[in-house]
């Protein structure tokens, strides 16, 4: 039958309200059509086959979809998968209502760009939303309508895995990533069929995890939760993101997926989120092992109270949600509202004009790796590699030396080279690996290749062979670092060493080269205690998983063709000892004094200093910058105006640049103590060699404002200090004052 009713119910409704975009009238004419176990259909999302991405949990999804019981589903796309799966949604049930597809398109669809850790790094947030835009064409193409996408996890916990996906360890520049992404997914428009929408995840403070063990306990004073998780969460309701997932972990004892104060206090109350929330994969029924909640069923009533509207996966609601509305345990006008923020987003994709609108075959067959895709990737990638350490001027390599030697597990490597939550990106050939990229700079008898040995193996037969080449070169370059499985969900390292025999091979190059120029090209997830390799080669280009283009980047890098430009989001300890370590820490009531560091009885560690080895905003480049001439417009800022602060910033060296400068301030006294220092602001430019710009930033009250005591949301008059510099390494100089 139905394929006729269900076109005649919408007509109904659209005639009736109009064809306008009155959405919100569609979707209340729609629900008076809707039985409640109809309605719960819609809170009900199980997973396709064409990926995995949590434990399996059966599902018979055809049968489910035909009687009404199944509102979306994850891991199932492309085309002739979609088109099959909604067609049995349109014409085989009562009302025909579209099904929506999501997926974890994370950092690129096909098109595969650097992790998301690194995209933080090319600190450009046009870029970014470039990645995330060309994320979207890829996707939608395949039939998707929804990423669960940005990870707008802040995190200071390098052992936690799942660092890789997100924007590293500041609230501003992690809130600034945030709408980038957003807004690439999103477009203006989500009824176009290359948009979709975006899901902030995973709400919330899951990059906390005690331990930095994934799924792992979290406590946090609300203070630290407001002035530091939430922000970036906040930003991407400002940006219109259209849902969220609540997450894994618990937060004060109350996990959040199950968190009413989170949930519906905050993010409904206070911020007026208006689209939907996801549970992550199985999230409510972890509330039972979680000890929240008593069973099965306890935890479908907990989660749609607390205002979880859809269950991933979980069955949950699919079985329990029906009985516990009509036993009163769960207030109906709850699950009233989950189907219609549901339907809302259907309505928003266009999906009950054109069920099949994001399902065009010719739009699959030519969307996917196009040139412009793979240009933009190559150059992206390129950005977001940091140069970490350039002594003796080992980068960039000139191609006229006679021979050099590439040597390490992940020189011909295009498997691991697009990194974790690669979504349908090409791990079998597509990549470019770096043995590739710079086969495009070297003529074969230039280069010489050894593996050496594996990631993780301890095998050391491939030494001699590796020591061996070294031996003939007069340069060596070495490609190490960690497998890509090896950051991501449930990937948590108690040793953030490069893995493995690699550290051992490094120590017998330089042992066999003493006076050779080394490299170490690194690939990870993560940032890496590299104590011992900062003083056993020169330069370390840190590339991350770079993605489809990162070799042929990594040979623009290596080569200076393009000159490096990414800058830390993270912190490098020195050790694990040291985490959590993040630069924006606080003073703590006996700081070690700058004029005497050995002071005894001070805030210190008696083995290594405080200090991390890379501080946030670190990143070298083939030039050099000069920062002069700092101005305040003035000394005094009052609530309603604002200042500038500028700065000149010079190429000082010999090659074209970009520089990433940055704006921080520090709020000397206030009535709850406040960070060191806070990123505030910055901006990429571009310098040719020699050339001059004034970078200036506009400073008002809101840049000040943080939560007090009393969870009031506001600014303290009082003294600041300021600060423009090229990374949070450095010293404050200048101070203005906010007046009453
Ligand atoms: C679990 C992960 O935590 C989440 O980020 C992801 O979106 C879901 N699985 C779906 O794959």
């Amino acid at each position: 039958m139905h394929f006729k009713s269900q076109l005649l119910i919408i007509f109904t409704i659209c005639s009736t309200i109009g064809w306008s975009q009155n959405y919100e009238a569609k979707v209340d004419s729609l629900m008076n059509l809707m039985t409640l176990q109809e309605k719960i259909g819609q809170t009900v999302m199980y997973s396709g086959r064409w990926d995995q991405t949590g434990p399996i949990v059966g599902t018979d999804n055809g049968r489910y979809i035909r009687e009404g019981n199944l509102g979306a589903m994850l891991n199932a796309f492309t085309v002739k998968g979609t088109r099959d799966l909604q067609k049995i949604a349109v014409e085989e049930t009562r009302l025909g209502i579209p099904l929506l597809f999501g997926y974890d398109v994370i950092h690129g669809h096909r098109t595969i760009f650097p992790i998301n850790l690194a995209l933080s790094a090319s600190w450009d947030l046009k870029m970014v939303e470039e990645s995330s835009r060309i994320a979207a064409e890829e996707a939608s193409a395949e039939g998707l309508h929804w990423t669960f996408a940005p990870m707008v996890d802040l995190s200071r916990e390098p052992r936690w895995g799942r660092i890789s996906e997100g924007a590293g360890e500041d609230v501003y520049l992690g809130s600034q990533m945030a709408k980038a992404y957003i807004k690439g997914f999103q477009g203006d428009d989500l009824s176009k069929s290359n948009t979709i929408l975006a899901c902030a995840k995973h709400y919330v403070a899951y990059g906390a995890a005690q331990a930095g063990r994934d799924y792992h306990t979290v406590n946090m004073g609300e203070g630290e939760l407001r002035n530091v998780y939430l922000p970036p969460f906040k930003a991407a309701v400002d940006a219109g993101v259209e849902t969220f997932m609540s997450a894994f972990n618990e937060l004060n004892g109350v996990p959040t997926s199950g968190n009413k104060f989170t949930l519906r206090d905050i993010l409904r109350d206070e911020w007026k989120f208006k689209g939907f929330v996801v549970s992550d994969y199985t999230s409510i029924n972890e509330l039972v092992p979680h000890g929240f909640a008593k069973d099965s069923i306890d935890a479908a009533r907990i989660g749609m109270n607390a205002g979880v509207d859809m269950d991933m996966v979980g069955k949950l609601y699919h079985h329990f949600l029906e009985d516990l509305v009509k036993e009163g345990k769960v207030p109906e006008a709850y699950v009233n509202d989950a189907c219609r923020r549901i339907l809302l987003a259907k309505f928003k994709l266009g999906l009950f004009d054109d069920p099949y609108r994001y399902i065009d075959q010719d739009r699959e067959n030519n969307t996917k790796y196009k040139d412009e895709f793979l240009t933009k990737a190559r150059e992206i990638a390129a950005a977001s590699s940091v140069l970490l350490q350039n002594k003796n001027e080992a980068l960039p390599l000139s191609k006229d030396i006679k021979k050099i030697a590439f040597i390490g597990p992940l020189v011909k490597d295009e498997y691991d080279i697009i990194g974790n939550w690669a979504a349908k990106g090409d791990r079998n050939g597509k990549a470019v690996s770096i043995f590739e990229g710079i086969s495009e700079y070297l003529n074969p008898n230039h280069i010489l290749y050894a593996k050496g040995c594996e990631i993780l193996k301890d095998d050391e037969s491939g030494f001699e062979e590796a020591i061996s080449i070294s031996k003939q070169a007069d340069a060596i370059v070495l490609v190490m670092g960690e497998g890509h499985h090896m950051s991501g969900e449930a990937a948590s390292r108690t040793n953030l060493k490069i893995p493995g025999i690699q550290p051992e091979l490094i120590k017998k190059i330089r042992e066999a080269n003493p006076n050779k120029k080394i490299t170490l090209v690194l690939m990870n997830g993560r940032p890496l205690n590299l104590s011992d390799e900062v003083n056993l080669v020169d330069a370390i280009l840190e590339i991350w998983f770079p993605g489809t283009m990162g070799g042929a980047a990594t040979a623009d890098l290596l080569f200076g063709k393009v000159n490096p430009s990414g800058k830390l989001t993270v912190t490098f300890p020195r050790n694990v000892g040291q985490v959590p370590i993040y630069y924006n820490m606080k003073n703590t009531g006996r700081p070690i004094p700058d004029d005497n560091p050995k002071e005894d009885y001070k805030s210190n560690y008696i083995d290594v200093p405080n200090t991390p080895l890379f501080v946030f905003g670190h990143g070298l480049s083939y030039t050099t910058f000069n920062y002069s001439d700092f101005k305040l417009s003035s000394q005094t800022l009052n609530s309603k105006g604002t200042i500038e602060a500028s700065v000149t910033v010079t190429n000082t060296g010999s090659m074209d640049g970009h520089e990433i400068v940055q704006l921080y301030i520090h709020d000397k006294v206030a009535s709850v103590t406040r960070p060191i220092k806070e990123l505030k602001g910055f901006q990429k430019i571009n310098l040719k060699k020699g050339e001059s710009k004034t970078v200036t930033f506009k400073i008002s009250v809101e840049d000040l404002k943080f939560y007090n005591s009393k969870m009031e949301y506001g600014v303290e008059p009082g003294e600041f200090e300021i600060a423009i510099a090229p990374s949070s390494d450095f010293r404050f100089e200048h101070t203005f004052k906010l007046l009453d």
